[in-house]
């Protein structure tokens, strides 16, 4: 059995070519979860496991994800776990999950207590992103995915991020010639690192950059308005801080700053630090020695530092949830 894991609208826009494409499979059940990030949660996973069980899942069927990073990490997620794990195959339907989510493997679910604190490394047998898929893509999660892909550039790969720094504009009205190679690099880059360190035991932590207070600040949102990858390009704004702080990141700072600005990633809300710290304090990036920050030394150096005290991060973190960004043009 082929399970189709996918949201009602992703089904409705994307539904039908991938049916004919798995025309092959014996029998195809489709399970409809929330679109979203409301997909990530336990009471989601169970559903889907018990409907599998149902429909005559077995250790030889296959899961197949259909949609954006948060269906990708569910449905991942659920075929690690299923029957002890069964095998994956990622169709990601943003250009977040073509350029990050769908590869390397990382799949989760939520707690109200922290994001992604629940899951698995569980690697796709196969990722099928098709570019022809993000036509229909809203700006606003064009700008998501581009964010990602700044974060994967400015550690790892500095052509990509003076070709994004070139075409930001383009990239951001979702012009086709301009996202192609932009997906293919992302994707070429993050492969790259996985391959070597596929549990993230080193080098590949470095995609963690921004994160941090990112995932702290979607903990602290609920999951609710704030998308993820507005999350990161404020998170990246604040490791930026914490380097320059130790002297670090002069150089690049400006640039992705100015980068992030012409992306147009909306203003922060006002938020109160006190939920965000607890979430960061929960973050299972944290080993019980204290939480693992990525700063970036220079365009293409990132470091992950791991002495810097709360009391550290609570100073910056106030001031800066205190502050208008970005500032008058
Ligand atoms: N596993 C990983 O390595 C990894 C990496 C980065 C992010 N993530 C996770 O990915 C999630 C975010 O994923 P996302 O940004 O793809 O958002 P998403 O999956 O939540 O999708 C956002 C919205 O876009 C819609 N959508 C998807 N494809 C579309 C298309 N082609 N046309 C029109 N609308 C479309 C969806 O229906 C949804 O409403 C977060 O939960 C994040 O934690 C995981």
């Amino acid at each position: 059995v082929v399970f189709l894991v996918s949201s009602q609208p992703l089904l409705g826009l994307f539904g039908e070519r991938v049916q004919a494409g798995l025309a092959g499979a014996r029998a195809i059940e489709t399970l409809v979860v929330p679109d979203g990030e409301s997909a990530k949660t336990p009471e989601t996973a169970i559903a889907v496991w018990r409907e599998m069980l149902r429909r005559g899942g077995k250790r030889d069927s296959r899961v197949v994800a259909l949609g954006g990073g948060s269906v990708g990490d569910l449905a991942g997620f659920v075929a690690s776990t299923f029957l002890r794990g069964v095998a994956v195959l990622q169709v990601p339907t943003t250009l977040l999950a073509q350029v990050d989510a769908s590869v390397g493997g990382k799949t989760a679910i939520d707690l109200p207590e922290a994001k992604n604190s629940v899951g698995a490394f569980h690697h796709p047998d196969w990722v099928l992103a098709d570019s022809d898929c993000l036509a229909s893509l809203p700006q606003a999660e064009l700008r998501c995915g581009l964010v990602e892909a700044v974060k994967m550039a400015s550690l790892l790969d500095a052509e990509l991020f003076s070709r994004i720094e070139r075409d930001a504009e383009l990239l951001l009205a979702g012009d086709a010639e301009a996202l192609r190679p932009v997906v293919v690099a992302a994707i070429a880059a993050k492969a790259s690192v996985v391959e070597d360190d596929p549990e993230e035991g080193g080098r590949r932590r470095l995609l963690n950059f921004g994160h941090t207070l990112g995932h702290g600040l979607e903990t602290a949102d609920g999951y609710g308005g704030l998308r993820h990858g507005d999350a990161v390009a404020h998170g990246i704004r604040f490791a930026l801080r914490l380097g320059q702080s130790r002297g670090w990141g002069h150089q690049l700072a400006p640039r992705l700053l100015d980068v992030l600005a012409r992306l147009a990633i909306p203003a922060l809300e006002r938020v109160a630090p006190g939920p965000v710290i607890d979430a960061m304090r929960r973050d299972k990036k944290g080993s019980e020695a204290g939480l693992a920050w990525v700063l970036a030394e220079e365009l293409g150096r990132g470091r992950i530092v791991t002495d810097i005290g709360w009391p550290e991060v609570e100073v910056a973190l106030a001031a800066f949830l205190d502050e208008a960004w970005p500032g008058p043009a």
